[in-house]
């Protein structure tokens, strides 16, 4: 593990609208105690001495991001979201490109929708990531036992997970090579759920850091509940 953390820019694709939420706005303008999911996903970043800036991805008429405190914060530039995350993402990478950073910077892709990142597991990504040359992301091993299913819903088979990682986000890649892997692989119109696996597309392999298992993604309802206990019973 290198001694020194790296500087490096953060990107927040935020132009999803959580369907699964069913509440009245995007999952992550909903609140946990007292301030916005997103607020709170971008906190961590903010807090770095190591950020560079900041880039969110929302969607081109989103209406909450302007009533954000964070709004204002000139390390924070906006730009639109695109048709899928991955395309969000890229619109921030090419931001990036244009303010003129190097191809070599790193950038940090983190969810807007995961609020509880802790600054131990940040720390943990950059420093054991600092001297990869493909770069990698937060990930935890598959605890509970996995089955694959049929269309009817029914166990066809129980899969082997001492091999399975659930793979978590902030995701660490070079500037260049993620815009390539991204640009490159949305051509080809390959299935791209997170930037790693626009990066394993271009034949890399990225490396998994175990992270905290509470570092989740907010996506039911109940993920939400759980969470907001947690906060009223840590924070007091
Ligand atoms: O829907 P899901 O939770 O998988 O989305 C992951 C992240 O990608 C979220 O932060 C969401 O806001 C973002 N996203 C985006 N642009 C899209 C779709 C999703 O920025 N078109």
């Amino acid at each position: 593990m290198s001694n020194s953390s790296p500087a490096f820019w953060a990107v927040i694709p935020a132009a999803g609208v959580g369907a699964r939420m069913a509440a009245d706005r995007p999952k992550q303008y909903l609140q946990l105690g007292g301030r916005s999911i997103l607020e709170h996903s971008l906190g961590c970043f903010l807090d770095h001495p190591g950020l560079k800036g900041l880039v969110v991805s929302l969607a081109f008429d989103d209406p909450f991001w302007p009533s954000l405190q964070c709004a204002a914060d000139p390390r924070i530039a906006r730009v639109d979201g695109g048709r899928e995350r991955a395309d969000s993402v890229l619109n921030a990478l090419l931001y990036l490109h244009a303010q003129g950073a190097g191809d070599d910077d790193w950038v940090l892709v983190h969810d807007a929708a995961r609020p509880n990142l802790s600054r131990e597991d940040l720390d943990k990504l950059l420093a054991e990531l600092a001297d990869d040359p493909v770069g990698g992301l937060l990930a935890v091993p598959a605890r509970d036992t996995l089955k694959r299913v049929d269309k009817n819903g029914r166990a066809v088979e129980t899969v082997d997970r001492s091999l399975i990682w659930q793979a978590y986000t902030p995701q660490m890649f070079r500037l260049g090579a993620l815009h390539r892997a991204l640009a490159d692989s949305l051509v080809a119109d390959a299935n791209i759920t997170d930037e790693s696996s626009a990066i394993e597309w271009a034949g890399q392999a990225p490396r998994l850091i175990e992270g905290r298992s509470d570092n989740i993604k907010v996506t039911r309802p109940e993920d939400l509940e759980w969470l907001r206990l947690r906060w009223t019973t840590s924070r007091r």
